[in-house]
């Protein structure tokens, strides 16, 4: 049997805590004895978090704060950083998907989906990496998506807003790793959260946040850069990723009929 190595006494930060991947991340991290610091904006369902982790091995700290506003991720990480003095594994999750219709384009959606998905990031690598180059060692996971692969229909926002965030994140990787810091990006597929729900078409290859958050934890203690899933449908997308212009926009469009 596969055994997972202890979280015990690693610090962990994970936003985007409080529904979905980032609190079944949070309640997985805990119960394998990890310190897991959880924010996201709604006190109720940190709070709500943190008393179902009272039994774990490890403890969640509720530390709310809006990932948009670079003061309030400052001061999150000041708390953190004189509670407990440094940061192993931060988990960069907050995020959102506004469905983005080319005919419905807005400036709008485009603005939301860079201030929280790439911005908020942003943020809290302003903080993180100070530290982590000091401590010469950690851990930043980067929740994008395999809709940063490659435009897809209706996710013209979302999935620019997860292509740049791939993109920073190879570049960051190569500028780090001599600093002992090693930055990863997760590339979900569909996942079942409160997110999807909302989405009214059939999502192939759906998979179940436990299962999600098995996937990003086996890859957080890989080597690989990459931390990609499910499987198949990961294939499917990186095939399409280098497929030329022409036959990629064929495929897209019987796809999409
Ligand atoms: N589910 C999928 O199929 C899928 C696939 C690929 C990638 N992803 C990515 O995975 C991440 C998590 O997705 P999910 O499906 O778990 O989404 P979700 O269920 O909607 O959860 C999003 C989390 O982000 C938090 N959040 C939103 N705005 C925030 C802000 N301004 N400041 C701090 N926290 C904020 C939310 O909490 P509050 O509202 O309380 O702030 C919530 O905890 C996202 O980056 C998403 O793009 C998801």
């Amino acid at each position: 049997m596969k055994t997972t190595p202890s979280l015990k006494s690693k610090v962990i930060w994970i936003t985007g805590a409080s529904q979905g991947i980032g609190r079944q991340l949070a309640l997985t991290m805990a119960r394998q004895g990890g310190t897991v610091i959880a924010t996201a904006r709604s006190f109720g369902n940190l709070d709500r978090l943190q008393n179902e982790a009272l039994d774990l091995e490890g403890i969640i700290i509720p530390l709310p704060a809006d990932v948009t506003d670079q003061d309030a991720v400052i001061r999150a990480a000041d708390v953190i950083m004189n509670r407990f003095g440094r940061v192993d594994i931060a988990v960069l999750n907050a995020g959102t998907f506004i469905k983005t219709a080319g005919v419905d384009f807005r400036s709008t959606h485009m603005r939301k989906h860079f201030e929280l998905n790439v911005m908020g990031v942003c943020h809290c690598l302003d903080a993180l990496i100070p530290v982590m180059v000091k401590q010469q060692s950690g851990i930043i996971a980067i929740n994008a998506s395999l809709a940063g692969y490659r435009g897809l229909p209706a996710a013209a926002a979302y999935g620019a807003s997860k292509a740049a965030l791939i993109n920073m994140a190879e570049s960051l990787y190569t500028d780090l790793k001599p600093e002992g810091v090693d930055i990863k990006v997760i590339n979900p597929g569909f996942v079942k959260t409160p997110l999807t729900d909302k989405n009214k078409f059939e999502m192939p290859f759906l998979m179940e946040v436990e299962s999600a958050v098995e996937a990003i934890l086996s890859g957080l203690n890989r080597r690989h850069f990459e931390i990609r899933f499910p499987t198949v449908f990961g294939m499917i997308m990186g095939l399409l990723r280098v497929l030329p212009y022409r036959v990629y926009f064929s495929v897209i469009r019987r796809l999409n009929q």
